[in-house]
């Protein structure tokens, strides 16, 4: 106590100022959720943000307080966890490490710091609790109906199947001084008490391969309990636990994993003033019904609500069950039951229709004036019976009906039958469609654009991006990629989510997962995904190409499941989670080694690879795939550049892990592949690759591959090529294009990567724009033949585009070697003809903001670096006394260090704060 105490007063003098305001702590995270719930991680990780007015404020210690109430908590008593003073700058993803956390466990912390400013008070408190930590202690059956009723065709391609409707009632003596509940309703649920729905999750829980792992949901219902009688309502949809399809028609190497008919397991849990306890369980006392207003859902095909259906009261007390059956008790799933750490799905937007046009008598089509993923909530007045019918489409005919022809067989319908009394709203449960337009038939009247607002959504999560520059093109792919982005997160990240496949296709994120960390805080979902993505490992090592594998892909290349090393490394670079590099490594290097054994040739390659290049825009739009031989990159060099690029990654998570003899094996395979890739793919005297395409030099380049005296050569060979025969377009796949505008500024020419961007001929974002499009296409060419096959809302062709927009135009990224932003690297790259860029991210330390405007030839820039961490800010000057910082010149401000020169920027180190830097050439 006395050394902090007479730290305290050295801070106070150094810094002369009061202490006790000078830095506050806020922001407190828990596995980075801000109100995690029910949650099952026995050393949960604390993460908290620092803030303050003073510059270069840097973290000393922590210390933190856990308490198993808030009393507890107030009164600065750590019955389950006092850290004492640590000293120590961390602040993210700091381990719980009091008692041994039970079930039931409510967890209130709270956490001050000394900083070289100065000591904070006490934060805010923030709470977690736990969930049920073992199976035993739900004491519940699993319930379900495993049958059908004569609407119903399980056994149909298409499945039809109506919602299961549970109910139980039961009297509380007293209003509970607390109750918790704890639900699995699988494949999907909606929960209601005495009449409410309780939450706005949506489509939860989170979807898994239900064969090895089931999530539940854990919600404090207090308030929704009354003394006396109650009544609990599940109503259980299809979702994925069963299956939308039987088969794949047109995947010859996958099959559907079939699943169950929907099952749910439930415990309530009261406790009243006097200390008494009860319990309410899932049995088969529990009464269910198929027949209700849900006729019919699948994610793929759409929902059919008969409104005359309703039974109002069901979830109330006092209702009349006595047609409904007795819910069967059934086998439980296979998955082990476990909490869900991600969050769920929520309605996360809303949008207004543009317009709505009468196409002929009866039919009408609405645009959202934006492509789009979640449903349409509709409000009709009509006669008993009427049914309005809403089919969802990405595109229009030219005639303006719309064409649901690149939905490969998803009817995106859903059906609705008025009961005829009065206004009636609705909106489904069980679907969810990816659209632009909707025809609507059948709606009594003339409907109207305010009769139907557009529900975005998709998984609860914080944005922590924005974006913008002077050029209304750039501004607008920008838009595009976003809508694409937050329309493809559905408990996964899907492919795409419009058509009748929907999967976690990992190849497509590898690297876009990084750059939409910018916009979204997405760790708890792409953590949760790396798990799906090892989940799918085999026996052998083998890693399927699907996640969670609904179907069955199991083709072993390097660059599809590779994504398991690739989103496990930006997990930790981005946010600083180092957990799947920790828990995953030992079947990371599985993965790795099984490849290696099974397939590496004699001479050291890689010749694995299934899908090359994938989606190489053709020469001609009119084509499906490239023809001409010299576009399409050799698929033994992706192996095996792969193979290497793995090899790498795997020596850092060894370093990472402290096993120097494994990074050390890594290493040494690395050289002698780099060898052998080279001795067969480079030319030397034309200083490329293979065949020269710009996906052979870019991967070799940006893996390292390349030996120094070729680098330039080979770099020169993409921009020729590229300003050459390509004039300035884009000629790389997806595989390409996650190295593409990195590579480009890497190498010196951030020019050609911005003209790429400028252009609007095909193939361009700017072309897919100019055709009309509101998200990205899956196909560069998705308006000529793909047009009637696929999908025009992918986010696999953004590459590395969205990481370029942050790190290298806005000027905001994690330095190499640093996680969680620690240490910031603000470097824009100044291009000819972009005259302004600004940015935000908040990173797992705080808001990092970046705005720059060239003014004549000086160069303006505002940026915020928050605190406990620091910045090395590159100014484009072409000396030191050209920049001032708030008027006054910046190598004599405090806090502000000049560096060095480098090329043509004026380098400075910086801690926390607000600068305002101008140079004045
Ligand atoms: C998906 C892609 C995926 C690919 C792999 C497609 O059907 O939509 O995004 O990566 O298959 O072959």
């Amino acid at each position: 106590m006395r050394i902090i105490f007479i730290n305290l007063i050295i801070a106070c003098l150094l810094c002369s100022c009061n202490n006790q305001t000078t830095v506050e702590v806020n922001n407190l995270r828990c596995e980075l959720i801000h109100h995690p719930v029910g949650i099952d991680h026995l050393a949960p990780r604390l993460s908290w943000e620092l803030a303050s007015q003073e510059r270069s404020v840097l973290q000393k210690s922590y210390h933190i307080l856990v308490a198993s109430s808030l009393e507890k908590l107030n009164a600065d008593e750590g019955d389950l966890w006092d850290s004492k003073r640590i000293s120590s700058d961390a602040s993210v993803f700091v381990s719980y490490q009091g008692k041994p956390l039970q079930s039931r466990t409510e967890c209130y912390w709270k956490v001050r710091v000394t900083t070289n400013k100065g000591e904070s008070r006490w934060s805010q408190p923030a709470r977690w609790s736990m969930g049920l930590l073992t199976p035993e202690e739900w004491q519940a059956e699993w319930i379900g109906l495993d049958k059908t009723y004569e609407w119903e065709d399980p056994t149909a391609d298409h499945t039809r199947m109506g919602a299961r409707y549970f109910r139980k009632e039961f009297e509380t003596p007293q209003h509970p001084v607390k109750a918790t509940l704890y639900l699995c309703g699988l494949g999907l649920y909606k929960l209601h008490i005495n009449g409410e729905v309780i939450g706005d999750q949506e489509l939860s829980p989170t979807p898994t391969d239900y064969r090895k792992e089931v999530k539940y949901n854990t919600f404090d219902v207090t308030k929704n309990l009354q003394q006396g009688s109650n009544a609990v309502g599940v109503v259980l949809g299809n979702g994925r636990f069963f299956h939308m399809r039987k088969s794949i028609p047109y995947l010859h190497m996958g099959k559907v994993i079939p699943f169950q008919y929907p099952k749910m397991i439930f415990r309530l849990e009261l406790e009243y003033a006097d200390g008494s306890r009860q319990a309410i369980t899932s049995d088969n006392n529990w009464k269910v019904t198929a027949d209700g207003p849900i006729r019919a859902n699948n994610e793929y095909d759409g929902e059919e609500y008969d409104a005359r259906k309703e039974t109002p009261g069901w979830d109330k007390p006092g209702f009349d069950d006595g047609k409904w059956l007795a819910a069967e008790q059934v086998s439980p799933p296979e998955g082990k039951l476990s909490a869900q750490l991600n969050l769920n799905i929520k309605v996360m937007d809303v949008l207004r229709p543009s317009g709505i046009k009468e196409l002929k008598k009866g039919t009408f089509i609405l645009d959202m004036g934006q492509n789009l993923v979640g449903w349409v909530r509709m409000k009709v007045k009509g006669e008993k019976g009427d049914q309005v019918q809403l089919r969802f489409a990405e595109f229009l005919n030219e005639d303006g009906t719309i064409n649901q022809e690149n939905l490969r067989g998803a009817q995106a319908t859903d059906k609705y039958i008025l009961k005829g009394e009065g206004e009636e709203i609705w909106e489904p449960c069980f679907t969810s469609h990816g659209f632009r337009f909707v025809e609507i038939t059948g709606y009594p009247g003339i409907p109207a654009t305010g009769d139907f607002e557009g529900r975005v959504v998709y998984d609860e999560m914080e944005q922590t991006g924005s974006f913008e520059t002077s050029n209304s093109l750039v501004n607008q792919i920008y838009k595009n990629a976003y809508w694409s982005i937050r329309g493809n997160y559905r408990g996964i990240p899907t492919d795409c989510p419009q058509r009748a496949e929907r999967m976690g296709w990992t190849g497509d994120r590898a690297i876009g997962s990084y750059g939409e960390s910018f916009i979204f805080n997405n760790n708890n979902l792409y953590a949760k995904w790396v798990n799906d993505i090892r989940i799918t490992q085999r026996e052998s090592g083998s890693v399927s190409d699907i996640a969670p594998s609904y179907w069955s892909s199991y083709t072993d290349n390097m660059t599809w499941p590779g994504t398991y090393l690739t989103v496990s490394n930006m997990l930790y670079e981005q946010y600083g989670n180092k957990e799947p590099i920790v828990k995953y490594y030992d079947s990371m290097k599985k993965w790795l080694y099984y490849m290696r054994d099974k397939y590496m040739t004699p001479d050291h390659m890689m010749p694995k690879d299934e899908y090359g290049d994938w989606c190489t825009p053709p020469e001609n739009p009119a084509f499906n795939d490239p023809q001409n031989p010299s576009l399409i990159t050799d698929k033994t060099l992706i192996g095996t550049s792969y193979y290497f690029y793995m090899l790498r990654l795997l020596e850092k998570f060894a370093y990472i892990l402290d096993k120097p003899e494994d990074a050390k094996e890594f290493e040494e395979q690395s050289v002698v592949v780099k060898e052998a890739y080279n001795a067969r793919f480079l030319s030397k005297e034309a200083g490329y690759y293979s065949n020269n395409t710009v996906t052979a030099n870019l991967l070799s380049l940006s893996f390292g591959l390349v030996p120094e005296e070729y680098k330039k050569a080979v770099f020169e060979n993409i921009a020729n090529r590229t300003l050459g025969e390509f004039k300035g377009h884009v000629s790389s796949g997806i595989i390409g294009c996650q190295w593409l505008m990195r590579g480009l500024t890497d190498n010196g020419r951030p020019d050609i990567a911005y003209q790429m961007l400028l252009k609007t001929g095909y193939p361009s974002f700017g072309y897919m724009i100019g055709k009309g499009a509101t998200t990205i296409w899956e196909h560069w060419n998705g308006d000529g033949m793909a047009k009637w096959i696929d999908s025009q809302n992918h986010v696999m062709q953004l590459g590395d585009l969205v990481i370029w927009f942050y790190e290298d135009l806005a000027g905001i990224k994690n330095t190499p070697g640093s996680y969680g932003f620690k240490k910031i690297t603000m470097k824009p790259q100044v291009i000819d003809g972009l005259d302004s860029a600004k940015g935000s991210y908040h990173s797992v330390h705080g808001k990092i903001k970046s705005s720059w405007k060239k003014m004549g030839s000086s160069f303006h820039w505002e940026i915020t670096v928050p605190c406990n961490t620091t910045a090395t800010v590159y100014i484009p000057a072409s000396g030191k006394n050209k920049v001032t910082e708030n008027g006054k010149s910046a190598s004599s401000t405090k806090g502000v260090k000049f560096i060095k020169m480098d090329g043509v920027y004026a380098v400075f180190e910086v801690g926390s704060g607000n600068y305002n830097f101008l140079t004045n050439e």
